[in-house]
């Protein structure tokens, strides 16, 4: 047989069945692929977006305006954008868990403070913000220890006060602190105020004033030496931050707990912060005692409030900490103990009409001692004085 006819010979019966089962399997495919992409993919996100997507908003939506509590702990149930959630805690430099909302003890005077630590601690409540300066710390150890709770459950913040910041003092005022609290250790220590007094008196340290380090550095060896996990600051503004931090720190200032409400929301010092990886911490967050009625009638809150099935008092302090700040507000009354401790994420359109109108007006300070201790400049820097 020539060449010529070799090429012409039909193929064998196997390589024409392989051939066609080849053919059969590419067609197959093929036909597969274009009613993957013509047919099942489009219907597939047809049915997602318009059912799937606009039923999980609606529930969202009808849970929320009907049981806002109920929604809060149905942690993301809602991906529409239309709510967030709030975070329980805030990690710090350290690895720490700060819880988010705190109960403050300033001016919750000796034969009341101790009532209201135990109300807070009933109602979950982990976080108890509290200072040497404000006298009760004695108390406020003994509803600790009658609560039950662990200690290593519980977050316990306290305060430098002014007249010890001279290195030599610092930890005998820790000591104190400990002491009156029944612990050995603090989970967060912060120097009060950028203001240093000297020993035993109201009159200003200016070298000390002027460069807190020395005594930063006395709060850092507190921490390697376990009295306290973390260090912070409280008042400082933003060009003092900077002057502690332009030190070669061993730890940084974990938090900056400052004022923050509806008057004095500082919103660059907010923003500057969270850039520079510092929390802050609202204090006097409704108004403190000579603002909180005004606070409690404004009429966005109160509108929120209505619209949420929420008090006006929750709305506030939710904003905080959907502002990404931990919260203090203070109470000796045991059911607003427990009102405020509930949290709930504000819509983001309701979010932004409260964030818009607090800062839509000049900033007011609720707690501003420049004048109470004589000192011939404003600590805060932010007014003519
Ligand atoms: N680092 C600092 O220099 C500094 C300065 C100020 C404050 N702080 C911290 O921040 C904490 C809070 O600040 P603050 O005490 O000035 O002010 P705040 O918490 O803004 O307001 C406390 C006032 O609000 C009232 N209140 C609380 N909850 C309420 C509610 N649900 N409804 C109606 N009224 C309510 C309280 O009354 P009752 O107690 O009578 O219920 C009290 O009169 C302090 O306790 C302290 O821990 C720190």
């Amino acid at each position: 047989m020539g060449v010529a006819e070799k090429e012409i010979l039909p193929l064998n019966s196997v390589s024409v069945r392989a051939t066609a089962t080849e053919h059969h399997r590419r067609k197959a495919a093929f036909s597969f692929l274009k009613f993957f992409c013509t047919r099942l993919l489009p219907a597939y996100l047809f049915v997602y977006y318009a059912f799937g997507y606009s039923a999980k908003y609606i529930l969202c939506r009808v849970s929320y305006l009907h049981h806002p509590r109920r929604y809060c702990t149905c942690d993301n149930i809602c991906d529409t954008g239309v709510i967030t959630t709030l975070p329980t805690h805030y990690t710090l430099p350290s690895g720490d868990q700060i819880p988010a909302v705190a109960l403050g003890v300033w001016q919750a005077s000796k034969g009341e403070v101790g009532q209201a630590v135990e109300a807070a601690l009933k109602s979950g409540y982990k976080h108890i913000d509290g200072a040497w300066r404000y006298a009760n710390e004695a108390e406020v150890g003994q509803a600790i220890k009658n609560s039950g709770v662990p200690r290593e459950e519980l977050w316990l913040t306290s305060k430098l006060w002014n007249s010890f910041h001279a290195p030599e003092d610092v930890e005998s005022a820790l000591d104190d602190t400990l002491n009156n609290l029944g612990t050995d250790y603090l989970d967060l220590y912060i120097i009060h105020w950028p203001i240093a007094f000297k020993k035993d008196s109201t009159e200003l340290d200016e070298a000390l004033t002027a460069d807190p380090y020395p005594t930063w550095k006395k709060l850092e060896e507190m921490v390697d030496k376990g009295k306290v996990r973390n260090i912070g600051i409280s008042n400082f503004n933003i060009p003092r931050v900077k002057n502690l931090t332009a030190n070669p720190l061993k730890y940084q200032p974990a938090v900056n707990q400052v004022e923050l409400n509806y008057w004095n929301p500082q919103p660059e010092l907010l923003e500057w912060s969270k850039e520079h990886g510092i929390l802050l911490e609202a204090y006097s967050p409704l108004g403190s005692n000579t603002q909180v009625k005004d606070t409690l009638a404004i009429p966005e809150v109160r509108e929120i409030a209505r619209e949420l099935g929420i008090t006006p008092a929750q709305v506030i302090i939710s904003w905080h900490v959907q502002r990404g700040t931990v919260v203090l507000p203070k109470s000796v009354t045991p059911s607003r103990v427990e009102e405020n401790y509930h949290v709930y994420p504000l819509p983001d359109n309701l979010f932004r009409i409260l964030e818009k109108k607090a800062t839509a007006h000049p900033p007011q300070r609720v707690v501003n001692p420049s004048k109470a201790y004589n000192l011939s400049f404003d600590i805060f820097d932010d007014y003519p004085y």
